[in-house]
C-alpha cells in the first residue's frame, strides 16, 4: 500500500482541528508526551496488517465483524472483573454469530485505549455553574468540579498505563485458554439461579451450549484454532497529540507509520473535515482505519476522504461505519451505497446503530431504545442488499455486565427501571442480555 505519506507524523498540526485538549502548562505536556513517545507500543504492527487481511476478507463477506465495548472506558475500570466481562461478552457473541453465520468473526474491543470523547459543546451548564465538559477520563474528570473538569496532561501516562494493563490482562485471558471453546463453563453465562432465570436466558445458555458443541466439531484436532482467539483492540484517533506519540516507525514494516497504541483507529462524526487535522493524521498512518458517517454526511465527501484515506484502493485498509438513526437509515444507507459503488471504492460496511439514536427520557436521562437499535440494524442490512452490496459488520457500545442504560429487549429496564443500575459517564451501553439478543438477530437473520 502507498499512502500519501506525509514527510512527519505531524504534518496534522498544521491544519485546523477539532475537538482537541487544551491544556495551561505546555512545558508539561511536552514531557508527557516525550515520555510517551520512549514508551513500548502496545501492539506489534504485524497484527495490525494481519487485521487489515481480515478487514478485506469481510468486505468480499468471508468474515464478519464485531466491534464493540465501552462508549468510554473509565480508569477506574480498569479492573479483573470489568475486563474480563468484556472479553467473555465478545467471545459469547461472536460464537453465536459465527454458528449462525458459518463464517468466522473478526473481533475487535473498542478497549484498551478508548479513553477520549468528542463533545457537542465545550461548556457544562449545571443550576448557574458553568465548567468544561467531560471529554473522556484521557483529558478530564467526570465530577462537575473545577478540578476535575481542568485538562490534565498527566492523565495521558495514566491512560497509557491502564492500556497496557487492560491489554496484557486480555493477552493473559486469551493465552491461558480462557478462550478455549472446549471450557466453556469458564465463560458461562452468569445469571445467578437457573431455575429463576426468563425464557429468554434459557434459550440462549441453549444456543450457546450448541454453537459450542458445534466448534468443537469444526474445530476438530486444531489446537490453535480451538484454543486462542484474534482480538484486536480499537480507539477514536481523537487526541492527536497523544496518538502521535504512540506512533511510530518501525524497520519490520518498510518504514511505514504506525500507531501502535491500538490496532485499528477511527475517524468520529464531528471530525471528519476533509482538510482538517484528523483526517490528515489518518492518512499517515498504515493500520486499517474506520470513517464514522452520520445521517448529515454528503456522500459525495465521503467519497472524496475515502479517496485521500485510502488512495490505492487497498481493500480492507477502511472500514465506513454508517449511524443513521432509525428514522433515516434506509435513505441515507442506500444513497451513501450507491456512491461508493459509483466511485469504485472498495470499503467494509459495518453499522453502528447506537449514536444515531441518542434519546432523553422524561426525567432527563440519556438512553436509547432496544427496538431502535434492532430496527436500525435491520434497515441498515436490508438497504445494503437492495444496494446489490452487503453488510459486513456491526459496531456496538456495550458492556458485560448488568447495567440499565437502554431500554427495551426481551429483559430489558423500563424507562422507570434505568436508575437501578446506570453508570456511563458518557452514552448509554447495552447490557449483557440486550447484546445477546443482537446477536441472536445477527446469527439468525444476516
Ligand atoms: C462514539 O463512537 O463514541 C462516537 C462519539 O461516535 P460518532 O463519532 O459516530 O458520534
Ligand atoms: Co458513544
Amino acid at each position: 500500500m502507498t499512502l500519501l505519506e506525509p514527510s512527519r507524523v505531524d504534518s496534522w498540526k498544521a491544519l485546523p482541528a477539532e475537538q482537541l485538549a487544551s491544556y495551561e502548562d505546555p512545558a508539561l505536556v511536552t514531557r508527557v508526551l516525550q515520555q510517551l513517545a520512549g514508551r513500548p507500543p502496545l501492539v506489534h504492527p504485524g497484527e495490525s496488517d494481519r487485521l487489515t487481511r481480515y478487514l478485506a476478507d469481510a468486505s468480499r463477506g468471508r468474515r464478519f465483524v464485531l466491534q464493540a465495548g465501552d462508549c468510554a472506558e473509565l480508569f477506574s475500570e480498569c479492573t479483573v472483573q470489568d475486563i474480563t466481562d468484556k472479553f467473555k461478552i465478545i467471545l459469547q457473541m461472536s460464537l453465536l454469530i459465527f454458528y449462525g453465520l458459518r463464517k468466522p468473526v473478526v473481533r475487535i474491543g473498542r478497549i484498551a485505549g478508548q479513553f477520549a470523547k468528542p463533545r457537542s459543546s465545550d461548556m457544562e451548564r449545571i443550576g448557574g455553574v458553568e465548567l468544561p465538559s467531560y471529554r473522556g477520563d484521557l483529558i478530564n474528570g467526570f465530577p462537575f468540579t473545577p478540578e476535575d473538569r481542568r485538562h490534565d496532561p498527566l492523565r495521558m501516562l495514566t491512560a497509557y498505563d491502564c492500556s497496557v494493563q487492560t491489554l496484557n490482562w486480555l493477552r493473559s485471558l486469551n493465552d491461558s485458554g480462557f478462550a478455549d471453546v472446549r471450557h466453556p463453563e469458564m465463560w458461562a453465562l452468569s445469571y445467578r439461579n437457573e431455575r429463576e432465570a426468563p425464557r429468554f436466558y434459557l434459550d440462549l445458555a441453549d444456543r450457546v451450549r450448541e454453537a459450542n458443541r458445534f466448534l468443537e466439531l469444526v474445530g476438530g484436532g486444531n489446537q490453535e484454532f480451538m484454543s486462542r482467539v484474534d482480538v484486536f483492540t480499537s480507539h477514536e484517533a481523537l487526541h492527536l497529540d497523544y496518538e502521535t506519540a504512540l506512533t511510530r516507525r518501525m524497520p519490520e514494516t518498510g518504514g511505514r507509520l504506525y500507531n501502535l497504541g491500538a490496532h485499528f483507529l477511527w475517524l468520529g462524526d464531528r471530525t471528519r473535515q476533509p482538510d482538517g487535522a484528523h483526517v490528515e493524521y489518518l492518512r499517515s498512518i498504515a493500520n486499517p482505519i474506520g470513517m464514522k458517517v452520520g445521517p448529515d454526511a454528503d456522500p459525495a465527501e465521503v467519497v472524496e476522504i475515502a479517496r485521500r484515506l485510502n488512495p490505492d484502493n487497498t481493500p480492507g485498509r477502511l472500514t465506513l461505519i454508517t449511524r443513521m438513526g432509525v428514522a433515516k437509515a434506509k435513505s441515507r444507507v442506500k444513497r451513501l451505497a450507491a456512491a461508493v459503488h459509483k466511485a469504485g471504492l472498495v470499503v467494509t460496511w459495518s453499522c453502528d446503530p447506537m449514536h444515531g439514536n441518542n434519546i432523553r427520557t422524561r426525567l432527563g436521562t440519556k438512553t436509547r431504545s432496544f427496538d431502535d437499535i434492532l430496527a436500525e440494524l435491520k434497515l441498515t442490512e436490508e438497504s445494503h442488499r437492495a444496494a446489490g452490496g452487503q453488510l459486513h459488520g456491526v459496531h456496538l457500545e456495550l458492556t458485560g455486565s448488568d447495567v440499565t442504560e437502554c431500554t427495551g429487549g426481551a429483559v430489558g429496564p423500563s424507562e422507570e427501571g434505568l436508575a437501578r443500575n446506570y453508570r456511563t459517564h458518557c452514552d448509554p451501553r447495552l447490557n449483557y442480555f440486550q447484546s445477546m439478543e443482537i446477536a441472536t438477530l445477527i446469527a439468525d437473520h444476516f
